[in-house]
């Protein structure tokens, strides 16, 4: 029973990140139980990526700079527990990495589109694997000017 418990446990800590809607106050960051798996970490800066990019396009400005680092998505280590699907998460993973570099071929004026795309990107893996940051990534889609 015990054990049974703490095994309960481990797994609502483990799939909190999941279940939250992603937009934490600095006290909450430093009360988390666990330190954030290498995935989860990832997760943070692509969404930090994305928000840059939306503000720079927003401002005219041009894009930050390539993130190389969210080449490994794919072999990041996930949060202890999580159910990493064998053949969709690498699907949707390479999806998004091409995602990104089709937002830094493009021409400026389609940028905004690629952004959006992207975006896409981000709500399709998390569609099936991680359903908590749905809300904060519909939010991130750019008003586009047709
Ligand atoms: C290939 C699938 C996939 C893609 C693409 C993806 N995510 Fe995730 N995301 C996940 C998984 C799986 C987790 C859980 C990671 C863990 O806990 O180890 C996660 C976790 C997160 C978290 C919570 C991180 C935390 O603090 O625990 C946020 C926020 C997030 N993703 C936002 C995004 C945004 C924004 C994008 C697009 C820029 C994106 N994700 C693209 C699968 C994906």
């Amino acid at each position: 029973m015990i054990a049974l418990n703490s095994h309960l446990f481990l797994v609502i800590a483990a799939l909190a990140g999941c279940f939250m809607s992603g937009e934490r106050t600095p006290a909450e960051a430093g009360q988390e139980l666990t330190p954030p798996s290498e995935l989860a970490l990832m997760m943070r800066h692509m969404a930090a990526h994305a928000d840059s990019v939306k503000a720079a396009l927003s401002r005219g400005d041009g894009l930050p700079a390539y993130p190389k680092e969210f080449k490994g998505l794919m072999q990041a280590e996930p949060t202890k527990g999580m159910h990493i699907d064998p053949i969709t998460f690498p699907t949707f993973a390479k999806d998004y990495q091409l995602k990104l570099d089709e937002l830094y071929k493009v021409q400026p004026a389609k940028r905004q589109q690629a952004y959006n795309a992207l975006v896409q990107g981000c709500a399709n893996c998390h569609g099936s694997h991680c359903p908590g940051p749905l809300m904060r990534i519909k939010k991130m889609y750019m008003a586009t000017e047709e």
